[in-house]
């Protein structure tokens, strides 16, 4: 049996003690009850919750289609923004090699669009997709979201001029509502294939759906262990009432706690370069589910070592407001021993034979230590290892965590209405129609 992630409170033991963090962890599971019970504010978006055991019907369905897609075309173009981006970007940069694009043996490439408005970026991406066989899978749960929707249109011109209409209809699946939005009526127009995404899932919980599943699975990634590793954690998470034993719980009740000691920043803290997006996942998971009404943490991320040249000297001296949570990987998957050298020229000798992760664990020690000196708490958050089974693990046991500490905070954890203000200045801006009196407005104070 696989032993499961694990949550240690002990290098944040002179900031919150171990028996505060349980009894509003134990308190909480009636935060826990109300989720399971649909009982709390945003009760219409707990679709995420029996995931892991609900998407097992749809893995022969979206390991066809990433079939099919492998089989047509050497890219893949996945097309997002948000939820609908950063879980699929997260898992897959997470798991593959680090140099995919450069790897001589023959793989599918997996590339992005639609998660900015970047012209660069997307002139970039043309000259690169002109000497590409590719496919695209387009997300977007409302359909309308304006920079998927851009995006998707530059592309789809694209790809029908370069393999005709025909053929990119073959190689195009939407991923979007079952009836609603422009993207579902485009779907039905050209008769694309499509998944749904459910009405109860929010973008930000809707990586196990398959907005991350099918480009996951295109990246020619494990699903099934993914989505089994999701289950495991919910197995021990999701009923369970002994606060001690839901890590969950323990994480909820210790981040509130921190900030209800003046912590209001929390910083995500990966070893390996492989977390980045994970705390980007992260980043928006926490930031729109607590960020409202004057409340919740500020999350923040950092690569270490890499950003200890850069953001280390204010983690360490600078104001008193940060906590950190570090995702501690105890085996990486490949081997390096550092090489023992004649002369010592660089004094490195005294690291011969040693691997780089001995070093890197050393170095994530002495981190810990130090910030603690320096009166920063840690969380750590330890998996045995970076696969597609802890990274399920990760994924259910943040979601699940994320909506026990909104209910803490006293927030929906399942909105994100100020989302809406830049768009709706963005759209005056460009006088989209319905938006003239706004445009008028905005452009009065531009003056
Ligand atoms: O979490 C969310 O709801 C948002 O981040 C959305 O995922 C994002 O705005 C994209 O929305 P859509 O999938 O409707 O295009």
């Amino acid at each position: 049996m696989k032993e499961n992630l694990s949550i240690s409170l002990k290098n944040a033991a002179s900031f919150i003690s171990y028996e505060e963090v349980i009894a509003l962890a134990q308190q909480s599971v009636r935060h826990l009850e109300s989720i399971n019970a649909g009982t709390g504010a945003g009760s219409d978006f707990l679709g995420w919750l029996s995931l892991p055991d609900d998407v097992i019907q749809q893995f022969d369905r979206i390991e066809k289609t990433a079939k099919h897609l492998r089989s047509v075309s050497d890219t893949t173009v996945v097309i997002g923004i948000g939820g609908s981006y950063l879980g699929a970007k997260a898992v897959i940069e997470a798991l593959s090699h680090s140099f995919t694009s450069l790897q001589k043996t023959k793989h599918h490439e997996i590339l992005f669009a639609g998660q900015n408005i970047c012209e660069d970026y997307m002139s970039d991406l043309l000259e690169i997709l002109e000497g590409r066989n590719y496919s695209i899978v387009v997300i977007s749960k409302s359909g309308t979201t304006t920079e998927p929707a851009i995006a998707f249109r530059i592309l789809k011109d694209h790809l029908e001029r370069k393999v005709g209409k025909v053929q990119a209809a073959d190689r195009i699946i939407a991923i979007t509502d079952s009836s609603k939005g422009a993207l579902k009526t485009l779907a039905d127009i050209n008769g694309y294939e499509t998944f749904v995404i459910p009405d109860n899932i929010g973008g930000r919980y809707s990586v196990l759906t398959p907005v991350g599943l099918l480009p996951v699975a295109i990246s020619g990634l494990d699903i099934k262990s993914l989505v089994k590793g999701a289950q495991a954690m919910e197995g021990i998470t999701r009923k369970n009432h002994n606060a001690s034993s839901n890590p969950s719980l323990v994480y909820a009740a210790a981040r509130n706690l921190l900030l209800q000691g003046g912590r209001s920043v929390e910083i995500l803290v990966g070893f390996t370069s492989r977390l980045h997006y994970i705390s980007e996942w992260w980043k928006q998971l926490y930031g729109e589910s607590e960020g409202k009404e004057g409340k919740g943490i500020f999350p923040a991320s950092v690569d270490f070592t890499t950003d200890l040249h850069s953001l280390g000297q204010y983690i360490q001296e600078g104001q008193r407001i940060l906590f950190e949570t570090i995702i501690s990987v105890r085996n990486p998957k490949k081997k390096i021993t550092i090489p023992q050298e004649k002369d010592d020229s660089d004094q490195l000798n005294y690291l011969a034979g040693k691997r780089l992760s001995e070093v890197n664990h050393n170095a994530e020690t002495g981190t810990i230590l130090a910030h603690n000196d320096g009166n920063v708490p840690v969380i750590k958050i330890e998996i045995p290892e970076l696969d597609e089974f802890y990274t399920g693990q990760l994924i259910y046991f943040f979601e699940l965590a994320c909506a026990v500490s909104g209910y803490i905070l006293d927030v929906n954890p399942f909105d994100q209405p100020g989302v809406e203000a830049y768009k709706k200045n963005m759209f005056a801006l460009l006088n989209k129609p319905g938006f003239e009196e706004a445009g008028k407005k905005l452009k009065e104070r531009l003056k």
